[in-house]
């Protein structure tokens, strides 16, 4: 299988009235083609700060420490910031929470399309036109002409969104970044929007990296899940490992969370205590007061856990788990 997106050892930091707190420590995942791998956690966790990483469109205070982001082939963090342009928009689209903030308020759907498609793929006007109504039409979009001609305002958030996704893919990216998409739509354009991303990713060829907290979206988007906490990786493995066996206390927490819709059960537990800011210091595991079973292991207080593979490619750092 062909890596599209490989992060090694990724430690970033936020500066902080002078002072660096670490807000990713030692996360490492990857990415195939036609596979997506989805990150959840808490809010606060870390998920979004590691598309930026991706990116390189961390805030001013933010800074990646060390570890590589490999995006086929090539190491983004030892890219500068005038070249990493020319892989944002090519080779890694991204699709954010509010596509009002993606697309220009003053310009029609049809102009930054066309030169979108213009400078990334190198065609004439023309063509660029005929791509942008093929891939309007592709996203399930009526009368594409038209559409074209309309501004971002004269369409509802679902439509806007959509035409995000055209455009995103209509340059071909090798890597998606999706952070929490469908959140701001209605939950039939959210079921549309999902499938979308399902038979493009297939159609592409591309890796899709989609962040989002609702584990239903996951169950029925990704091929492979990263559990984070507190900027750490707790747990990674399949969709099935993660949802059937899930090891780590924090997965299982998150896991019992999740609404039982056969026992008529639809209020969402929180898992107990709070989540700590990047400020707080936290020996040990950093779940270990809110963990409860860190009582069975006197090393949860005292060591960080190392990652274990508990089966293959099933991934989880915690003491409990060896
Ligand atoms: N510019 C910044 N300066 C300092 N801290 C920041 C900055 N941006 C984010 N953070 C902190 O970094 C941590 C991770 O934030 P991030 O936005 O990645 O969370 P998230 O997992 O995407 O959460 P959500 O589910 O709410 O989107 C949080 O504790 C957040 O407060
Ligand atoms: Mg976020």
């Amino acid at each position: 299988m062909e890596k599209v997106l490989d992060i090694q050892n990724l430690h970033a930091t936020f500066t902080i009235q002078k002072k660096d707190y670490e807000v990713l420590h030692d996360i490492s995942f990857s990415i195939n083609r036609n596979e997506t791998v989805c990150v959840v956690g808490e809010s606060g966790c870390g998920k979004s700060v590691t598309t930026l990483c991706i990116m390189q469109l961390l805030p001013n205070n933010g800074k990646i420490q060390s570890g590589k982001i490999v995006l086929d082939g090539t190491d983004l963090t030892q890219v500068n910031r005038k070249e990493i342009r020319k892989y944002r928009g090519k080779k890694m689209g991204m699709i954010f929470q509010e596509p009002m903030t993606a697309l220009n308020p003053l310009l029609t759907i049809g102009y930054q399309m066309r030169e979108s498609i213009m400078l990334h793929r190198g065609l004439k006007k023309k063509e660029a036109n005929e791509l942008a109504i093929s891939y309007l039409q592709k996203v399930g979009i009526a009368n594409p002409e038209s559409r074209l001609k309309q501004y971002p305002f004269q369409l509802s958030g679902g439509l806007r969104q959509r035409i995000l996704i055209a455009m995103v893919l209509s340059v071909q990216p090798d890597l998606l970044i999706a952070d929490e998409p469908t959140t701001a739509l209605d939950v039939t354009i959210q079921k549309q929007v999902l499938t979308l991303l399902n038979d493009l990713k297939k159609d592409m060829n591309a890796g899709i990296l989609f962040i989002t907290h609702d584990l239903g979206v996951v169950a029925e988007i990704a091929d492979r899940v990263v559990v984070l906490y507190a900027g750490r990786k707790v747990e990674e493995g399949t969709t099935e490992q993660i949802f059937k066996n899930p090891k780590h206390p924090y997965t299982i927490g998150l896991m019992n969370a999740v609404p039982n819709v056969d026992l008529d059960e639809f209020e969402i537990r929180p898992i107990p205590g709070t989540f700590p800011n990047i400020t707080e210091d936290i020996p040990g595991c950093r779940f270990n007061p809110r963990c409860p079973r860190a009582h069975e292991c006197p090393l949860c207080v005292k060591e960080a856990p190392e990652t274990v593979e508990v089966e293959p490619g099933h991934l989880v750092a915690c003491h409990l788990a060896k």
